[in-house]
């Protein structure tokens, strides 16, 4: 049986699905000859290890505790306290990230140790930097190490047979192993179009079938579809980062102040001017006009109207384009996501992928793919 030790850094709606995933594929593994072994996990504030990481893990009845746990909304550290002296320790503040580097060095170049980051944090930047040159394996849900400098970037895809981010964009969605096959064969990529905000999909389709923009958000909201502040998802900045991701594959040598982001809503809306509550009930229908006009503008050109990144020679962009009716991205409804690549081998009609661009299980499910998927570099 082959063994692959993991530390789960974030157990919020991704770890902990993953968590689970882990737990309920332990006979599926085993049958592909793999078993997972969860050695250590932390959330914002504690680290939570096995005593020994080369004898000891964290064993499915703990990982199920976690889940239990966090699910509360409770810390780590509540768990810490409780658990069997012995088998297992805790770590918090500054001695988090010393423990995780210690583990690092024990069991990266040796037995593989896949570092997976499922949180939402900029923090972790800073020990992935590290872990990377013990020989560690990266899996990344999180976009931020990806999405910030480029000297992060470089350092962190130092060696791309050890990273994998399926999920940072289009979550399990293979986006990113699709356009890493086409790259790695030489066939050079000319366009990216796609639509990659669950949300801001489906707040376009419902729009162009005659709803209020802000009925639409409002709704959405209610649905739990939206970030608690639909400003986060109604800035473009997240879809800036996949597209910053996705142009970097591609080679650009550019930061996220390069890209062209078009908001849904101006600066003096913002949040830092707005309070949400007033934004929601005033702020929101004054922007319906204008949206209600490029609607009918894309219409009456046969065209839909889309919130996309377009990747395309060296300028990455951001914002509402007009697309043919008949496209994969025109066809869209709902809170799908869609992309389309434009290369050499497929010119006239490009490669699509599509399907369900969130969601914590299927999120979790392209983790889980990325971990086992380096297995075969280990003997
Ligand atoms: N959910 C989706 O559909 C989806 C889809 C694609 C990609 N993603 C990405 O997946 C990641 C996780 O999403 P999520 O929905 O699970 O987020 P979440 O529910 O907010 O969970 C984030 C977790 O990260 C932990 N965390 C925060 N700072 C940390 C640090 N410095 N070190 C270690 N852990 C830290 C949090 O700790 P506490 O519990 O202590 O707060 C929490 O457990 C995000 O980067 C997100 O963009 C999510
Ligand atoms: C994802 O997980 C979080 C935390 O467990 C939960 O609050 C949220 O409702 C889940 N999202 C979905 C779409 O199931």
């Amino acid at each position: 049986m082959k063994l692959i030790p993991l530390i789960l850094m974030g157990c919020g709606g991704v770890g902990l699905q993953l968590i689970h995933h882990i737990v309920s594929c332990r006979s599926l593994h085993a049958n592909k000859g793999v078993r997972l072994r969860v050695v250590g996990l932390c959330d914002s504030k504690s680290l939570l290890v096995a005593s020994d990481v080369y004898s000891m893990e964290l064993d499915d009845s703990i990982l199920l505790e976690v889940c239990r746990v966090k699910s509360n909304g409770s810390s780590l550290v509540t768990l810490a306290s409780s658990v069997v002296a012995g088998e297992h320790q805790a770590y918090s503040g500054p001695e988090v990230m010393r423990k995780v580097i210690e583990i690092a060095s024990l069991l990266g170049k040796s037995k593989g140790l896949t570092i997976a980051d499922c949180s939402a944090s900029s923090e972790t930047i800073g020990v992935l930097n590290q872990v990377v040159d013990l020989g560690c394996c990266i899996v990344l849900a999180n976009k931020r190490p990806l999405s910030s400098s480029l000297e992060d970037f470089d350092k962190i895809y130092g060696d791309p047979r050890r990273i994998r981010h399926e999920s940072t964009v289009g979550a399990g969605l293979p986006v990113i192993s699709s356009l890493n096959r086409i790259l790695s064969s030489g066939d050079p990529v000319n366009r990216i179009i796609g639509s990659l905000s669950g949300t801001l999909g489906y707040v376009m389709s419902e729009v162009e079938d005659g709803k209020l923009f802000s009925e639409v958000v409002r709704t959405a909201k209610t649905l739990g579809y939206t970030e608690p502040d639909p400003r986060d998802d109604l800035s473009g900045m997240d879809v800036a980062r996949k597209a910053l991701i996705l142009a970097r594959l591609l080679g650009l040598r550019i930061n996220l102040d390069s890209i062209k982001i078009e908001s849904f809503y101006p600066e003096d809306m913002g949040p830092s001017v707005m309070p949400v509550n007033d934004f929601m009930k005033n702020g929101l229908p004054l922007l319906d006009k204008d949206i209600e006009d490029k609607i009918k503008r894309a219409s009456s050109n046969g065209n839909a109207l889309r919130y996309v990144c377009m990747i395309e020679d060296s300028r990455c962009e951001v914002g509402i384009r007009e697309l043919p009716k008949e496209s994969a991205l025109g066809r869209l409804r709902g809170s799908d996501n869609v992309l389309e690549i434009y290369s050499r081998c497929y010119n006239q009609q490009p490669l699509v992928v599509q399907g369900a661009g969130a969601g914590n299980d299927t999120t979790a499910a392209g983790v889980l793919a990325d971990i086992l998927d380096m297995q075969d570099l280990f003997p």
